[in-house]
């Protein structure tokens, strides 16, 4: 089964993974509406991915959401792949939390991903799917990453959850180990591959993973009309071991 003449919206489609699951979904056939919520990544899309629409969105408001799926119209699968640090940054130990700035980290993932399925769901056709994302952290705590192992664990049991709920619309997420996209970009140029290098030393793929690698995940995912309530993780073996 492929994509052909389906219609795939990616929410963070305009950068890293989703842009990866974008041009994969559209090489399959797929027509391709992205969105996210800065206008000059919007309007990069047109020269990233040629022939794919894209809207802005910002999945921390729930009017912007509605109207950029009143703006779509009826399509077949949602991806979602928009994230970032928020305010809180890459986590704190308990002591030093800020609980308001950690409350932040989950208003794009978790809120966002539930707001894009809230109003997603009325355009979705028959045989479509949702795809959500999650984070190898939510299996493998660091110090310092309660809440964001929290958050990450949070996306897995709505996953669960929206497959019993939306069912026969088909529900899943894909769990990325590293993945090289500009969500690393904090970490200064000249000592980001030396970094990469540290995270991954303990995997059995001892190297930090490509998006294209992991959208082929997302397209299984879109594809495999058996499938519903997973979470697949691809991170080169960093959970196995
Ligand atoms: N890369 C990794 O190593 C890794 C590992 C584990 C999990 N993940 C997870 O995978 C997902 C994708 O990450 P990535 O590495 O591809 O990151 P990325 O390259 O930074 O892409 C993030 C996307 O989210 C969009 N976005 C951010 N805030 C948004 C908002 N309020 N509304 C709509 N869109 C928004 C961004 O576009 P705008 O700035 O235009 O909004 C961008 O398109 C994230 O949830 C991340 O936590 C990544």
């Amino acid at each position: 089964m492929s994509l052909r003449q389906k219609r795939v919206v990616v929410i963070g489609g305009t950068s890293g993974i989703g842009l990866a699951v974008a041009l994969a979904a559209q090489a399959d056939g797929a027509s391709v509406i992205v969105g996210s919520s800065s206008e000059a990544k919007v309007a990069q899309s047109a020269a990233r991915i040629p022939g794919a629409h894209a809207h802005t969105i910002d999945v921390t408001s729930e009017d912007s959401v509605a109207t950029f799926f009143d703006r779509v119209g009826a399509f077949d699968h949602l991806v979602f792949t928009a994230g970032d640090w928020g305010q809180f940054g890459a986590g704190s130990a308990v002591d030093d939390i800020d609980v308001d700035k950690a409350r932040d980290l989950f208003n794009v993932r978790f809120w966002g991903a539930l707001a894009c399925v809230k109003h997603a769901r009325k355009q979705m056709r028959a045989g479509g799917s949702v795809v959500l994302t999650n984070g190898t952290v939510a299996h493998r705590p660091r110090r310092g990453s309660p809440v964001s192992t929290a958050m990450a664990g949070a996306i897995e049991h709505l996953v669960h959850s929206l497959a019993v709920e939306l069912a026969p619309i088909r529900v899943n997420g894909v769990c990325p180990g590293a993945v090289r996209t500009d969500i690393w970009n904090s970490i200064p140029a000249d000592q980001r591959e030396a970094r990469f290098a540290k995270m991954t030393e303990r995997q059995l793929v001892k190297r930090i993973g490509e998006p294209a690698e992991v959208a082929e995940a997302y397209l299984y995912l879109m594809r495999g009309g058996y499938t519903t309530g997973q979470i697949l993780i691809v991170d080169g073996g960093q959970t196995a071991v």
